[in-house]
């Protein structure tokens, strides 16, 4: 009998219970009114008196060992199902917090494709230029008054002194030295002056230049383009004005203004009631420069034209202070969640 109560000790030990149907089984089995339990105290009555005590001990404790089993299977069932049954498949799930695109990009992003309906490529540069990209090449000589226009922040760079861009002018005068005509790029990009910050002006922001340059290239192609633009940035009804301006490496140079599309040039606080809003600078490639980039300005013409994207945004999107882009706050951010 010694033997069978060790059996059974080992079989209860090694009995794996994982569901409601198989802790049932091994209820009946060992502690059922007709299981081995109730069997083997049944078979106590036969066993000699000296071993009564001992066999006795070892029984109690195998009635033990099963109900522990029992009760330990059964709270382990009860615990999977109740979490189980919490999960609510019904209820909405969390939402991630996912953040919106920066205005600044929007905008950016527009203006390319924009452009780019019409074949212009994309071309970018570094941010730290040398005199000659940023300067020189672009028809401003050493101690050029035009220089002044620029505010510009001055950086050694080992032993040469070198500029933060204050335009991407200096980007395509790289496009022109590396490439041949016909050229058609826009080159975006984060430029630098040294101004007060302040709700009108900040000491960096985010341009878009466009060069085009092919043999015949006018006025009138000039104008077309920046019409188009206008139409597709700020709706069909747009009109562009030219008024006549000095950039050293254009001529003619003209600045540019659009009608006003918050108020339909009917003359609001926006564009000042003059029904129209000034959004950039362009002209005709001077000759010079593009010998400065090693093209023959006999043979060929180009335009070219700069605008600010921030200026284009706060026209777009209504934002009258340009310090609001570079704070990061996110109750400004979200509020372009939409635009993507
Ligand atoms: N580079 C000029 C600026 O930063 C803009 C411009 C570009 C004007 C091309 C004319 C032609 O102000």
């Amino acid at each position: 009998m010694k033997e069978d109560i060790v059996k059974y000790s080992n079989k209860i030990n090694d009995c794996i219970i994982s569901n409601g149907e198989e802790l049932e089984s091994f209820r009946i089995t060992y502690l059922g009114s007709k299981g081995i339990l109730k069997n083997l105290f049944g078979e106590l009555k036969s066993v000699p008196g000296e071993e009564k005590k001992e066999i006795g001990l070892l029984l109690n404790n195998l009635r033990v060992q099963a109900e522990e089993k029992f009760t330990i299977a059964k709270e382990n069932l009860q615990t999977i199902s109740v979490s189980a049954t919490h999960i609510d498949h019904t209820r909405p799930g969390d939402q991630e917090n996912i953040g919106a695109h920066h205005p600044i990009s929007l905008v950016r992003k527009e203006i390319i494709d924009i452009f780019s309906r019409i074949g212009f490529s994309v071309s970018e540069g570094p941010e730290i230029e040398d005199d000659w990209h940023n300067f020189t090449a672009l028809n401003f000589p050493p101690e050029h008054p035009a220089r002044d226009m620029q505010d510009t922040f001055f950086i050694q760079k080992q032993d040469k002194e070198m500029a933060l861009r204050t335009h991407t002018s200096s980007v395509q005068v790289r496009v022109m030295e590396n490439s041949e005509p016909p050229i058609r790029t826009i080159s975006p990009g984060r430029v630098f002056r040294n101004e007060a910050i302040s709700a009108r002006a900040h000491c960096f922001f985010h341009q878009v230049e466009g060069l085009y340059i092919d043999k015949d290239v006018s006025f009138a192609d000039l104008k077309q383009t920046l019409l188009y633009f206008a139409k597709e940035m700020f709706g069909d009804k747009s009109q562009i004005r030219m008024r006549p301006s000095y950039f050293p490496f254009t001529e003619p140079s003209a600045e540019v203004d659009v009608s006003c599309s918050i108020c339909n040039a009917q003359g609001c606080n926006v564009c000042k009631y003059s029904g129209w809003l000034e959004i950039l600078g362009c002209g005709m490639v001077d000759p010079n420069v593009l010998k400065n980039c090693g093209i023959d300005p006999t043979v060929y013409s180009g335009f070219a034209f700069g605008m600010g994207i921030e200026r284009i945004t706060q026209l777009k999107y209504k934002v009258n202070d340009l310090r609001l882009y570079s704070e990061n706050d996110v109750r400004f951010l979200r509020q372009f969640k939409a635009e993507i």
